[in-house]
């Protein structure tokens, strides 16, 4: 890696950007609440770049998509992100009327240096997801800088994420080069041991992460709802719980190659359940992993959080993605609450990825304790397995000369 890590010339700091407009592609893909914004943490992430940008006396033009609209929805606007992002950066931010054309050129043309305005949500236009040239071009033609701080869609070859990219001098913004940073720093020499702990519905979601780490890890704790994959694949009764039919055959074959390596791969040893998926069912803790029929498994048993917990506090790294049950019900939230506990605790490295470890962390109160929040899903879990993610690879090494 070079002297400035891995995007070379191609960091935001390295950028000449005073008196030129910047296109910013962030992930302001945030929680609504009616028509204002739910958690703004994604919003937070991207302001230290933005603020570079400012200070150094460029035109911002933002963009950043929203959701999964069809077409042009209302309740898909960017509005409340142009709200949310001016109250945090205590100046107005001005919302175009589109994402591309004449009406959105006149708006950037109106820009004056040091301020910001937020196009429309790029997945109303077809062209995005398509990565259509013409909307890279269309996007291009607004600005002379292109930046890219969107980790959480780095995994997505769009118009606004790569296409554009290809077309201005490019570079990674500051939150993109971190994200970048923190989580191959778990891959490339972790502070043994390296203990990983997974949750989550799908088994599916999470198979390439678990082979990457039956590489590199120490040992792998498996919670959430995905563990009742691993059960079938063992031949254990799981009751009414969710099992993922598709996750039993990748589970088996994780046994498989656990039993073979040096990486332990560890199930709890017990649950607890619940007649159904509600807050007023009872929760019944079990002494085995047996699940009867009529009861779904929702969280991981005592003695297996104090298991994980004690794993985690002996661990030199740790990268935890999933909660370990149904933490949005209070009967459950026990098992997920004591690995946020004990990341929190931990005298590690601790990384955490994915947007439900982010919001159980951010509901027990100790988002901040932890040493790397990654705001990216999908995006963090695609690069631990080994996977280029078009919107890092688009900028490697883009910058001006
Ligand atoms: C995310 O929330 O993981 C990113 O914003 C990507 O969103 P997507 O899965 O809709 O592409």
């Amino acid at each position: 890696m070079s002297r400035k890590g891995r995007f070379g010339k191609a960091s935001v700091r390295d950028a000449d950007v005073a008196g030129r407009t910047v296109l910013v592609r962030a992930d302001l893909n945030v929680p609504l609440a009616g028509c204002r914004v739910g958690d703004d943490t994604r919003i937070r992430a991207a302001l230290p770049t933005i603020e570079l940008l400012l200070e150094r006396g460029a035109r911002v033009v933002l963009c950043s998509h929203l959701g999964r609209p069809r077409g042009r929805d209302p309740e898909l606007s960017m509005a409340p992100v142009a709200t949310r992002l001016g109250e945090l950066l205590g100046t107005d931010v001005g919302l175009a009327p589109g994402v591309a054309g004449d009406d959105v050129a006149a708006a950037v043309g109106r820009l004056r240096a040091g301020r910001v305005l937020l196009l429309e949500n790029t997945r109303w236009e077809p062209g995005e997801k398509e990565n259509d040239p013409a909307l890279a071009a269309a996007l291009a033609a607004l600005a002379d800088v292109y930046v890219n701080d969107a980790f959480g869609a780095a995994h997505r070859a769009h118009a606004s994420t790569e296409g554009v990219a290809h077309l201005l001098p490019a570079y990674a913004g500051l939150l993109l080069e971190r994200e970048v940073r923190e989580l191959t720093s778990v891959l490339a020499d972790p502070e043994r041991p390296l203990v990983v702990v997974l949750g989550g519905a799908k088994v599916t979601d999470k198979v390439g992460v678990i082979d990457r780490f039956l590489e590199i890890a120490d040992r792998i704790l498996i919670g959430g709802a995905m563990c009742f994959s691993f059960f079938r694949a063992q031949g254990r009764r799981t009751g009414d719980s969710l099992v993922e039919e598709d996750g039993i055959g990748p589970a088996r074959r994780a046994l498989e190659r656990a039993a073979e390596g040096d990486c332990e791969l560890e199930l709890p040893v017990d649950l607890v359940l619940g007649a159904s998926f509600s807050a007023d069912a009872d929760p019944v803790a079990t002494e085995g992993v047996d699940v009867p029929d009529g009861m779904v498994g929702l969280d991981i048993g005592p003695r297996s959080a104090a298991r994980y917990a004690e794993a985690i506090a002996a661990a030199g790294t740790v990268f935890w993605n999933g909660p370990m049950g149904a933490f949005e019900l209070a009967p459950f939230a026990a098992g997920t609450r004591a690995v946020a506990d004990a990341v929190a605790a931990a005298d590690a490295t601790t990384i955490v990825g994915g947007g439900d470890s982010a919001a159980a962390l951010a509901e027990f109160g100790l988002a901040d304790r932890v040493g790397w929040l990654s705001t990216g899903g999908g995006a963090s879990l695609e690069l631990i397995e080994g996977k280029p993610l078009p919107g890092v690879e688009a900028l490697l090494d883009a910058g001006e000369e």
